[in-house]
């Protein structure tokens, strides 16, 4: 089990009263301003706390961490230069935007030893910019991808909205296809794994499986060598039994995933958490209301 480590940055909506949100240059993208710039002094001690929360999920018995860069939160912002307008070291090209981020894995490396695992996750997409790229050649990706290698991350967790999208033109590789092309350690991917809509935009409604044939073009990148290991979210909370269906081939019986927003205009009945605690609450499900005789 790895336990995901994780700062909002500019993303964190700012509370009245409360501390400004830090970010590399107060910005959450190109023209959306949240917070301010970080100091040195104060990215020191975000490093403590990443370092104390590493040891911390040490202690709670996780194999390791993940250190989130993607998505558009504080570390990512230092590597999309659109966000990280710095002048001093951890600001510049890409190997100085990706000074800070490696600084962290590097910190953590010292703190818990060899055989502690650091996966690094990292993303072209942000939630504010679905177009945007950290990386915008296979060169800079090579520069990011060796940074963090350097700094003693064990494993690449690439982040994409769709697997099978190819990273730039002239190439089918996916994003975590070059990565896995240029990184000498195991690559990871995810996105869109099973079903036909992306998580961001599923936010609003249903997303259908794909069945074998999504499940063909995922088969046909692995064994080209894209990627070593397979995310899966969404499917897995919407089906526990995911992976045992489809290693049986049982793909008819295989659940969409439907958002919370869905669910609460269309099946406000099918929310357990919210009703576990208040199940009085609870509307009823349409069989419910019919035997009750208000249907
Ligand atoms: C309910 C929910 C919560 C998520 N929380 C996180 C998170 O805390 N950290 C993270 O890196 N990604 C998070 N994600 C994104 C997933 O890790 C994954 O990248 C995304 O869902 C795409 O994979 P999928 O298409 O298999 O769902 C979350 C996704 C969902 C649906």
């Amino acid at each position: 089990m790895l336990i995901q480590l994780w700062h909002e940055g500019a993303v964190r909506k700012q509370v009245p009263d409360d501390h400004e949100s830090l970010s590399p240059s107060g910005f959450l993208s190109a023209d959306v301003h949240n917070g301010r710039a970080a100091t040195l002094g104060e990215l020191d001690d975000i490093t403590d706390a990443y370092v104390r929360a590493a040891l911390l999920s040490r202690d709670l018995g996780a194999s390791g961490v993940e250190i989130h860069c993607a998505h558009g939160y504080l570390l990512d912002l230092f590597l999309w230069a659109v966000t990280n307008r710095r002048t001093d070291k951890f600001g510049g090209d890409v190997s100085g935007r990706v000074a800070f981020p490696a600084s962290i894995v590097r910190a953590i490396r010292r703190a818990t030893g060899p055989d502690f695992v650091i996966s690094v996750r990292f993303s072209q997409w942000k939630e504010s910019d679905f177009n945007a790229q950290v990386a915008t050649t296979p060169d800079e990706l090579g520069i990011l991808v060796a940074a963090f290698e350097r700094a003693g991350a064990d494993l690449l967790h690439v982040s994409a909205r769709r697997f099978f999208e190819p990273a730039w033109e002239g190439s089918d590789l996916s994003i975590a296809g070059w990565t896995r092309s240029l990184a000498r350690i195991p690559v990871i991917t995810v996105g869109s794994v099973g079903l036909d809509r992306d998580v961001i935009t599923n936010l609003a409604g249903v997303a259908r499986a794909t069945g074998l044939a999504g499940l063909a073009e995922l088969g046909r990148r692995f064994l080209e060598g894209e990627f070593d290991l397979v995310a899966v979210g969404r499917c897995n909370l919407s089906d526990p039994e995911w992976v045992n269906k489809v290693r049986d081939g049982r793909f008819a019986e295989l659940r969409p995933f439907v958002s919370m927003e869905e669910i609460r205009h269309e099946h406000p009945w099918e929310q357990p958490a919210l009703y576990l605690a208040q199940p009085e609450m609870r509307p009823a499900t349409p069989d419910e209301a019919h035997w009750a005789g208000d249907a």
